[in-house]
């Protein structure tokens, strides 16, 4: 039956590829239905790899693999990025695995040692060139080299100027045949973060606003729970628990009283960001009692010891106090960066989320839209602020995602450029 679904998927999404993937369904269901047929080879290129029953798969379908791998850890390998490896040898899967956490084993590794002595002459498939520097764990590189693998295949290489390519001439130099890009524009989506992070020394910034159909966040008076249905708001879960930090503004701390944690099964829950000049945030906020996760609160330079003092005895609460009046986003993320935080979920108000537009410092745009309307002037929308003048001005995006979500629907755009 998945086999028809694969089919049904092949067609629907008018693949480049769908001739040469029709084949390998055909292939497959035949070996399916009748499990000791052996077929020739659809192509001697390197492009199929050979099963034991004699059929071939796509690298595609190993390197997918990976790749699933790779983003079932997304949001726990900070801040290193999600890797996943899937060792083939004759067609058999002998090893696959994926970077759990900073400073444990690498994908690579864990690959290999399920793979053992049979590693020797096999193919790897990684969703990122292997590292070829001595860190908290050894060279990849040179792990690959001493096991014996023939082939590397790589989906994106490593942009971190530790390795940079670096990793790609070690194999090389081995004498191992290496192929990069496959899969590349999945892996690169999946590196978004990495690599904005690594690059910028900043990191990637979501914004998340849930709105009625008329683009109001909450009522006039301040009534927003719960604008979306339950299945936008688990899908919020998933996105905190994917990302380092959430951040919200002091106004939604007093009007919500928000925890801000995870509530999805084995969810983990992001540093709580406030930014909060006067050091309103109350004593017995969620954010400060529940003990769930870290609390960072950004304060101004004019917040008096006194005022912090009953949070010091909380080893949940950091407070970071910036040098200015006002409380600049981009230094706050900048702070962030350096404690570690490779992105940051934006979860509002209206007047931080108008922060971030006015400094350009969005990355990508999440709107959940609920069929109902709230109207009012006076109630809020997604940014606050006076916005851009002219629409030359306007913020470019790129829609990414379009989905219904039971009666609600979802967009998710990302910044141009
Ligand atoms: N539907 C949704 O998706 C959603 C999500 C979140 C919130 N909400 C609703 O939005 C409302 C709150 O929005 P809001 O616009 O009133 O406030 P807000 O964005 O939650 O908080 C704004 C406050 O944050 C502080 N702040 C400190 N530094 C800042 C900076 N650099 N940029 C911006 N703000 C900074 C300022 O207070 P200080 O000067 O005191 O520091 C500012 O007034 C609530 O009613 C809440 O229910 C809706
Ligand atoms: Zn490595």
């Amino acid at each position: 039956m998945p086999l028809f679904f694969e089919l049904a998927y092949f067609v629907m999404e008018k693949r480049e590829d769908s001739c040469v993937c029709l084949r390998v369904f055909l292939a497959r269901l035949f070996a399916y239905l009748i499990h000791s047929i052996k077929f020739k080879p659809l192509r001697k290129s390197g492009v199929f790899l050979r099963l034991k029953g004699g059929i071939r798969l796509l690298d595609k379908e190993y390197m997918k693999l990976a790749l699933q791998l790779a983003k079932s850890v997304k949001g726990q390998t900070t801040p290193n990025p999600p890797v996943g490896a899937v060792v083939v040898k004759d067609g058999a899967i002998i090893g696959f695995g994926a970077h759990l956490k900073s400073g444990e084993e690498h994908a690579e590794v864990i690959a290999l040692q399920m793979a053992g002595e049979k590693a020797h002459d096999a193919t790897i498939f990684v969703t990122l060139e292997p590292c070829s520097h001595d860190g908290k764990t050894a060279p990849c590189a040179d792990l690959i080299i001493k096991k014996g693998i023939k082939r590397v295949v790589i989906a994106c290489t490593d942009y971190h100027e530790k390795v940079a390519g670096s990793g790609i001439m070690k194999l090389t130099k081995a004498g191992i045949d290496v192929e990069v890009g496959l899969l590349h524009k999945e892996a690169l989506q999946l590196y978004d973060v990495f690599f904005h992070y690594i690059k910028n020394k900043l990191p990637y910034v979501t914004v998340k606003s849930a709105v009625s159909l008329d683009g109001k966040i909450a009522t006039a008076k301040g009534d927003s729970k719960w604008i979306t249905n339950k299945t936008a708001r688990t899908d919020v879960h998933h996105y905190r628990h994917c990302h380092d930090a959430i951040l919200v503004g002091i106004n939604t701390v007093l009007n919500d009283n928000p925890r801000l944690t995870t509530r999805i099964q084995n969810g983990k829950n992001p540093v709580r960001i406030i930014l909060d000049t006067h050091l309103r945030t109350p004593l017995h906020a969620n954010v400060v009692t529940d003990k769930q996760a870290e609390t960072w609160i950004f304060v101004g330079e004019r917040v008096s010891a006194e005022r912090k003092e009953p949070f010091k005895n909380n080893q949940f609460v950091r407070i970071f106090t910036v040098e200015s009046e006002k409380i600049d986003i981009k230094n706050v993320l900048r702070i962030v960066a350096l404690e570690g935080i490779t992105s940051v979920f934006v979860e509002g108000g209206a007047t931080v989320n108008d922060a971030f537009l006015q400094k350009n410092l969005m990355n990508q745009f999440i709107m959940y839209i609920a069929p109902i309307i709230i109207g009012g002037k006076n109630a809020k929308t997604s940014f606050a602020g006076e916005g851009f003048q002219k629409l030359t001005e306007a913020l470019e995006f790129q829609i990414k995602q379009v989905e219904k979500m039971d009666d609600n629907l979802k967009i998710v755009a990302v910044r141009k450029g």
